[in-house]
């Protein structure tokens, strides 16, 4: 670790549009019971929209920290659908920004990760700011030009790293098809991710800047990464709706 001070690892579990109204319940209700008091890493529960205020409150009072999976850039107005970074005050603590599906299904650009980044921080929520290449620009040699690229049109106009951003590096080719990331790989793309950060801003603010890895990790893989003095923690899918699965992960994590 290069970091004077070190870095908690965190865990987030990204539910994505899965889970009935009663599936979401009974979830949260397990984890709550799996992970109360639990010391050492940060865990973060990302449920559907539909069901923030719920988790909020099933989860109050816990160790468990709840995120939104996305947010619109505009506090409030005629924007039918879409939710704002204040309406998620008061629920959730954090805001996914950029995830691979919202990029690849949904169009967005490096200028709305950028929008939705000053949103949420101007709301004083904490960022996770997801960023990956694809299976084509893995295999052309471009990942660091793609990383590049997103971390500096998302910080576009910063003058300093928000001290509460966390990043989540998530190669495309990865999410959802079993295809995890080796160790090394995922160490060495997360020291190139603060290398960037150290470049863009400064070596104290990329030290102490949290960076996930995420992509089709699992209760068998998860302490490959927890292992890497670079990986301060995981993003998890599809593991992330099986209680005992997730607490397998996070536990990977503690120290
Ligand atoms: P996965 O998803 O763990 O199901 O691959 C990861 C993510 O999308 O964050």
């Amino acid at each position: 670790m290069t970091s004077a001070t070190p870095r908690v690892p965190i865990v987030g579990g990204n539910w994505k549009m899965n889970t009935t109204r009663a599936e979401a319940h009974a979830l949260l209700r397990d984890l709550r019971a799996r992970f109360d008091g639990l010391r050492g890493v940060e865990v973060v529960i990302c449920p559907p929209a539909a069901w923030l205020g719920d988790a909020a409150d099933l989860l109050g009072g816990s160790s468990l920290a709840v995120a939104a999976q996305n947010v619109y850039w505009e506090p409030k107005g005629a924007f039918t659908g879409e939710v704002s970074a204040p309406m998620l005050v008061g629920t959730a603590a954090a805001v996914l920004i950029g995830h691979s599906e919202r990029r690849h299904v949904f169009g967005e650009t490096d200028e709305d990760t950028n929008r939705k980044l000053r949103a949420v921080l101007d709301a004083g929520l904490r960022p996770v700011l997801a960023i990956g290449e694809l299976r084509e620009e893995a295999e052309g040699g471009r990942t660091e030009a793609v990383l590049r690229r997103q971390l500096t049109g998302a910080f576009e106009g910063f003058d300093a790293l928000p001290p509460d951003l966390v990043v989540a590096y998530e190669p495309v080719w990865a999410i959802g098809t079993g295809l995890a990331a080796t160790a090394d790989d995922a160490q060495e793309r997360c020291a190139m991710v603060r290398a960037i950060l150290a470049e863009r801003f400064d070596r104290t603010s990329a030290d102490a800047c949290r960076i996930q890895y995420g992509g089709s990790v699992n209760a068998g893989n998860a302490a490959g990464y927890a292992a890497c003095p670079d990986v301060d923690g995981v993003l998890v899918g599809g593991a992330s709706l099986d209680g005992a699965s997730f607490e397998a992960i996070c536990r990977a994590f503690v120290a």
